[in-house]
């Protein structure tokens, strides 16, 4: 038997190239070797948009197609969307007895999301998101989990509550790991430590080239650099970071072109934008498909839930007959 991948978004908007080297290049390089569940989890959301259902309601198909675009074969891969897998809720009710909740309140990933939406005061949800994450990673029994650097703090926490559920009741759960990439973490094009949807700097999967081309345009370079006459400095300049990232072949180069002032930034951003597009043209293809086929889209999701229910049905069931919760 295969074993399993589960991994997934949040249904908040589409998705950015931080989650594509992060995560998405992950999922369609290994979705023949593994039994793979991409969550939509339009629970998850709630936590921070629980104010814009509409929102989340469409994001659930806009995250679908990007997962879609970028190649993820929809004969593989398991559609789940979270709010309609009743074995997570009641997971979450039964892990959220293992977790202190000084240890939500340490947990950076946690506190660093809580300063970026502004908030001082977090609701219960929110502090215990980690714990209905935990829920979507054990539902299904997954081995392994490819995410960002953010996402560690709650692997982490994962696998504790993994680990005390089995002291506690008998060896019942799959301990997951997680799958980090080559790029686990991709700075905004602002320079900004993330790239992020809220942040304002990100490029999407779903933009047009003539996007690209021009946030590119406008991304932090070697601000000391006046002219093509002067020697530049790519390890502060975002654009190099990129090239890192998506030019692989030509990012030496590249480095030492602008060290020694063989290449301006006007080119050497053209040089990005063309690169990128090349990649995002058959993305933006397929997208185009999956968009004039939104009933495929809708019968993909209905059907891998469909799946995730049994699953997650004979999995609730191990777990209540460990914790005797049983008459
Ligand atoms: N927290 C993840 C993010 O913000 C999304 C997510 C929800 C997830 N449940 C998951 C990721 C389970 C991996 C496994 O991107
Ligand atoms: Fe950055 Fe390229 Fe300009 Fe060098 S030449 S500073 S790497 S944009």
């Amino acid at each position: 038997m295969k074993k399993r991948i589960l991994t997934g978004d949040r249904t908040t908007g589409k998705l950015h190239l931080g989650h594509f080297v992060g995560s998405l290049q992950n999922r369609v390089k290994l979705q023949d070797e593994y039994d793979t569940f991409i969550l939509l989890a339009d629970i998850q959301a709630l936590t921070t948009h629980f104010n814009n259902p509409e929102l989340i309601n469409s994001s659930i198909y806009n995250i679908a197609i990007d997962n879609l675009s970028v190649g993820l074969d929809p004969n593989k891969i398991t559609f789940v969307q979270q709010s309609q897998v009743p074995a997570i809720a009641e997971l979450t009710v039964f892990y959220s007895m293992l977790v202190s909740v000084n240890s939500l309140r340490h947990n950076p990933t946690i506190k660093s999301e809580a300063m970026q939406y502004g908030y001082d005061d977090l609701t219960y949800g929110f502090l215990g998101y980690p714990i209905s994450q935990t829920a979507d990673i054990t539902f299904c029994n997954a081995d392994l989990v490819p995410v960002g650097d953010d996402q560690l703090p709650h692997m982490e926490q994962a696998r504790k509550i993994v680990r005390r559920f089995n002291d506690l009741y008998g060896e019942t759960l799959k301990v997951p790991k997680e799958l980090l990439s080559a790029t686990p973490r991709l700075p905004g094009l602002d320079g900004n430590s993330k790239m992020g949807k809220s942040l304002g700097n990100a490029i999407y999967l779903s933009d047009d080239a003539e996007t690209v081309t021009a946030k590119v345009k406008s991304a932090l370079t070697d601000m000391n650099r006046i002219s093509v006459a002067n020697r530049g400095n790519p390890d502060i300049c975002m654009v190099n970071k990129y090239h890192k990232a998506f030019n692989v072949d030509e990012y030496e180069n590249i480095c030492d072109m602008c060290r020694n002032a063989k290449i301006g930034c006007v080119a050497c951003k053209k040089t990005l934008s063309i690169r990128l597009n090349q990649m995002l043209d058959p993305f933006r293809e397929r997208r185009r498909y999956f968009e004039n086929h939104q009933g495929e889209v809708r019968d993909l999701i209905v059907c891998g839930t469909s799946r995730a229910n049994e699953i997650g049905a004979e999995t609730m069931s191990n777990v209540k007959k460990a914790m005797k919760i049983i008459i």
